[in-house]
């Protein structure tokens, strides 16, 4: 990794991207883009992009919604994926398309210094929950948008609406132990879920106008590959595999049939949709 600049607070975040967890999410990105294509949908079409705007993707990671804004811009447009993690954006340029208004870079959203004042946008899908000063955060982040300009990202709600990531993890949790408690609002994928403190975080970043409103999903974590793809899945990214990770084999081979067994009978022509929900966040820098 060489990040040239990062807020120390965040080292250990940008240790998880840029270690196996990284890599986990790179290798599974292909079949993590299908999974959560509803949502890209979503935040795409919310964010109303137009041909000539400018755009930040903040934590693009292997830039699935940075691709997919580009395909949207018009000669005058253009996107900036940024990201923390060295192989997710690797990946992204990859799969960019030759000559689409697309751009990477290695950087901490806290502290990299934008050209002042040159976007018109932030989007994100998943990828602001993960910073140890979201005020900081957001506040830097202000200082790249144009006076009008506007943030739009989907972050995910409270864990009891999301089964896709819940229903594993407490079949696991028959056979290994909890993972450690956190804080609701450490950086993790659930940091976001309080309305409140997101209210608290835009609005001391400087924002006005915030906004939140709720989407539930359906979100097939099979990607239509049949019920030992939907148990592979949870044991590869999320909170199961990180509850198995380093446990003793027989109890991951006990917890793996739970698994299995908690999710048969959501099997249907081979999808396995749980139930998932996210808020599409969009503020204003007045
Ligand atoms: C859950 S992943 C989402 C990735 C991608 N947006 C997607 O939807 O597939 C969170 C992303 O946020 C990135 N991230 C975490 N902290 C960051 C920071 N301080 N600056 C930039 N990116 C960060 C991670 O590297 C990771 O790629």
């Amino acid at each position: 990794m060489n990040v040239s600049q990062i807020d120390d607070r965040n080292a250990d975040q940008a240790a998880y991207w840029n270690g196996p967890a990284g890599q986990y999410w790179t290798d599974r990105q292909q079949i993590q883009d299908l999974i959560l294509a509803p949502v890209s949908r979503i935040l795409i079409d919310q964010a109303k992009i137009t041909q000539d705007v400018r755009v930040i993707d903040v934590g693009c990671g292997c830039g699935a919604t940075t691709i997919e804004i580009g395909k949207q811009l018009g000669p005058a447009g253009h996107v900036l994926g940024l990201d923390i993690s060295a192989p997710m954006l690797a990946r992204a340029r990859e799969l960019t398309p030759k000559n689409a208004p697309v751009e990477f870079i290695l950087a901490d959203a806290t502290v990299h210094r934008f050209e002042p004042e040159s976007f018109d946008l932030l989007v994100s899908r998943f990828g602001v929950m993960f910073f140890a000063d979201p005020v900081a955060s957001f506040s830097n982040l202000r200082t790249a948008l144009k006076r009008g300009g506007r943030v739009v990202f989907a972050c995910w709600r409270e864990p009891r609406y999301n089964q896709w990531l819940m229903l594993p993890l407490k079949a696991a949790y028959k056979h290994v132990p909890k993972l450690p408690e956190m804080a609701r609002q450490d950086p993790g994928p659930f940091a976001f879920a309080q309305e409140e403190w997101v209210q608290h975080i835009l609005t001391s970043a400087g924002f006005t106008s915030v906004a939140m409103e709720a989407h539930d999903l359906h979100l097939d974590i099979a990607v239509g590959r049949g019920l030992e793809a939907a148990v592979q899945g949870t044991l590869e990214i999320g909170p199961a595999s990180r509850a198995l990770d380093g446990q003793p084999e027989h109890l991951r081979t006990a917890a793996v049939a739970s698994i299995r067994e908690a999710l048969r009978p959501f099997l249907k022509d081979e999808k396995v949709p749980l139930a998932g929900s996210i808020w599409i966040v969009s503020a204003t820098n007045p």
